[in-house]
């Protein structure tokens, strides 16, 4: 659940590798690129005037392909990097200028960081590495223990608690690093590429994981990928980036249905719509007739002006229990007849907001629109079969 609360807010961040970074940011605030930087100065532009805002228990995805600045700004998050200009707050408190005690108290309360490559202590049992964070913090054993123990229970693993890394699959030691990092409480985790050196099915199963935990966790994710699938996917929002830059900020149907440029539409052009696209994106507001209340000649009136052939019933809660025809609707008229619940059709299609348009296909056998409602089951709209083929470029 995402809500509009700030909890990350990066700002103007800049990043520049090398011995003369001053140098190098005039030239950059001067306009040179990326290129023209390290042909004049040597210095290596990694993020180049960067903001973006996670909110509270959102997962953002920061995509682009190797080299594009992903690690530098995720490390920058936790000052594992130190930025050369530009702000960073966490919780509005801009860490981009704390002194490196309070860097060392933020790392090990707030923010908790999940490597590639697993980042696991060879010699140190399962739990042991899970309890790491929970050493540092000074955290007395048998706490440490329990909590360890209870973490691996979130990921699935207690019963490997006492087995040494080597013992387990990539896929369980991914878990592992992602249980060391659950169990400082860290309301803020950084995933750079988590997964990436798994395999494809594994892979699979671990973002299936990943969404599965933070449905219940609600932690802020700042989640790495260099494959397009896995952020459209995962993320809530995704930022892509290109040379430094974010090229475009925006939910994974805003990236497919409205590409800034064409470097963002290359990495779109194969992906299957109907698995990105929800009823939510292409809802049509009709004003449904309400039970009990409005009337048969308004109601039909309303079909006539709008050119539909069917018409939503909801009740006083705003539910949709029945659709109407227009011939039954015109014969109730006729006949001065307001007996809607006679007259509409109980069983009818119906999907929530979030349904994806592949699992929608099947739902048009009887010719009807589909009702589309929202998390408290109220009617929000209509979907037409003609609007499925159309938004997956089908006609
Ligand atoms: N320590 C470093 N010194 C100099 N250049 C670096 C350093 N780390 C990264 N870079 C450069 O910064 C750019 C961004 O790197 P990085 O953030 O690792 O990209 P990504 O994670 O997207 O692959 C690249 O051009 C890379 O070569
Ligand atoms: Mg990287």
């Amino acid at each position: 659940m995402t809500n509009s609360t700030p909890k990350i807010r990066i700002e103007h961040l800049i990043k520049i590798y090398g011995e003369k970074p001053r140098t190098a940011l005039k030239l950059f605030r001067e306009g040179g690129t990326r290129d023209s930087i390290l042909q004049a100065t040597g210095q290596v532009l990694g993020i180049a005037d960067v903001s973006v805002t996670v909110n509270k228990g959102e997962l953002f995805v920061v995509m682009g392909l190797s080299g594009s600045g992903k690690s530098t700004l995720v490390r920058c998050i936790n000052r594992l990097i130190n930025p050369t200009s530009g702000n960073i707050y966490l919780d509005e408190e801009d860490i981009a200028h704390v002194d490196e005690q309070r860097m060392r108290e933020i790392r090990l309360s707030k923010v908790s960081m999940v490597f590639q490559r697993f980042g696991l202590l060879p010699h140190k049992t399962v739990a042991e590495n899970v309890e790491y964070g929970l050493k540092m913090r000074g955290i007395d054993k048998a706490k440490r223990r329990q909590k360890s123990l209870s973490t691996l229970e979130v990921v699935g693993l207690s019963q490997w608690a006492d087995y040494l890394p080597s013992s387990l699959s990539g896929g369980m030691q991914q878990r592992v690093g992602l249980a060391r990092a659950l169990a400082t409480d860290a309301e803020i985790l950084l995933m750079d590429e988590p997964f990436s050196a798994l395999d494809p099915l594994i892979r699979r199963d671990m973002q299936d994981e990943l969404l599965r935990l933070q449905k219940q966790l609600h932690k802020t994710i700042v989640f790495i990928s260099h494959d397009i699938h896995e952020a459209l996917k995962i993320g809530d929002h995704i930022g892509v980036m290109k040379d430094g830059y974010i090229v475009q900020i925006g939910t994974p149907e805003e990236l497919i249905t409205q590409p800034a440029d064409d470097y963002i539409r290359a990495f779109i052009q194969d992906i299957n719509r109907a698995q990105v696209l929800t009823a939510s994106s292409i809802v049509r507001q009709t004003t449904p007739l309400v039970l009990s209340q409005d009337s048969t000649e308004g109601a039909l009136a309303q079909m006539v002006d709008n050119n539909l052939q069917h018409l939503y019933v909801i009740d006083q809660y705003g539910k949709p229990v029945g659709i109407l025809n227009k011939p039954t609707l015109k014969a109730a008229v006729q006949q001065q007849s307001d007996d809607i619940t006679n007259l509409m059709q109980t069983d009818f299609p119906k999907v929530k907001a979030s349904t994806c348009l592949e699992n929608m296909f099947h739902l048009y056998q009887q010719g009807l629109p589909v009702a589309v409602v929202d998390e408290e089951g109220k009617f929000a709209g209509i979907v037409e079969h003609s609007d499925v083929l159309a938004s997956i470029g089908k006609y």
